[in-house]
C-alpha cells in the first residue's frame, strides 16, 4: 500500500486542500476544502475512484468558506470532523487531542493547536504534519479575532516543533508560492518563532502584524459555523 497525496490549491484566498488516500482500500480524508474548488476536487475524487470517509477542518476559517456541506451532500457517507472547541452543530465528529482516524492503513492523529483561533487543530499523518494557520511557511497565523492567543499560538507551535525534524509541514496558506516546509526548517528560520524566539518576543511580534481584516470574515465565519451549507435568507 503507498498513499495518495494531492495537495490542491484555491487562488483567491491562497488556501491549500489537501487529499489524501489509501491506493488500496482508496479510502479517503480530505483537509481544507474550498467552496470556489468543490467541483474539481470532486472530479480529482471521482477520477480517483476514492472512498472519501472524512471531510476535516483545521479550524473555522475566516477568510474562504468551506465545501464540506457540499462535498457531504455528494459523498453521503463522509463525516464532517472539527475540533472540539468549535461552536459548530454540523460536525459529525468533533476530535480531540491525540484522537486518530483511519483510512486504510493510514491514521491521522488531531493535536490541538490554538491560538490562531481558539478551536485550531493541526493533523499528523505518516511524515507529515497539517497546520492549518497555526504554523505557516516561515510566519505563523494572526491572532486577532475568533479567540485567538500569541500565548497559546506560541504554546502550540513549541508543540508542532517537538515533531521529529523531517517532518513535512504543509500550511492551510501561503500567500507566496511555497508549497512545503519541515519542522526542522521553520525551527532555524521562522520569522516569527525560529531561532529560538522566546514566548515574550513572539507575542510582541504577534501583536503587532498590522493586518486588515480578512475581506470575507462575516460572511465567511457564519457560513462555516454551519460547514458550507447554503445560508436561506429571504
Ligand atoms: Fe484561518
Amino acid at each position: 500500500m503507498s498513499l495518495i497525496f494531492r495537495p490542491l490549491f484555491e487562488k483567491e484566498s491562497s488556501t491549500y486542500t489537501y487529499l489524501l488516500a489509501d491506493s488500496n482500500t482508496k479510502e479517503a480524508i480530505i483537509i481544507d476544502a474550498v467552496d470556489e474548488t468543490q467541483q474539481r476536487d470532486i472530479g480529482l475524487i471521482e477520477e480517483l475512484g476514492l472512498d472519501l470517509k472524512y471531510i476535516v477542518e483545521t479550524h473555522v476559517h475566516a477568510d474562504h468558506i468551506t465545501s464540506s456541506c457540499p462535498l457531504k451532500q455528494k459523498f453521503t457517507q463522509a463525516k464532517i470532523v472539527l475540533g472540539k472547541i468549535n461552536p459548530v452543530d454540523c460536525a459529525d465528529i468533533l476530535i480531540g487531542d491525540g484522537e486518530t482516524l483511519t483510512f486504510g492503513e493510514f491514521a491521522l492523529t488531531a493535536m490541538t493547536t490554538p491560538g490562531h483561533t481558539d478551536g485550531c487543530m493541526s493533523y499528523v499523518v505518516d511524515d507529515k504534519v497539517f497546520t492549518g494557520d497555526a504554523l505557516l511557511i516561515r510566519s505563523c497565523g494572526r491572532c486577532d479575532f475568533q479567540g485567538g492567543s500569541a500565548e497559546k499560538l506560541f504554546d502550540s507551535i513549541s508543540r508542532l516543533f517537538a515533531l521529529p525534524d523531517e517532518t513535512y509541514v504543509y500550511p492551510a496558506h501561503d500567500y507566496g508560492g511555497r508549497t512545503v516546509s519541515s519542522i526542522w526548517e521553520e525551527k532555524a528560520f521562522n520569522e516569527m518563532i525560529g531561532g529560538g524566539v522566546d514566548k515574550a518576543e513572539f507575542v510582541r511580534r504577534v501583536n503587532a502584524m498590522e493586518l486588515a481584516l480578512p475581506a470575507k470574515i462575516h460572511v465567511a465565519v457564519p457560513a462555516n459555523q454551519v460547514c458550507g451549507s447554503k445560508i436561506v435568507s429571504d
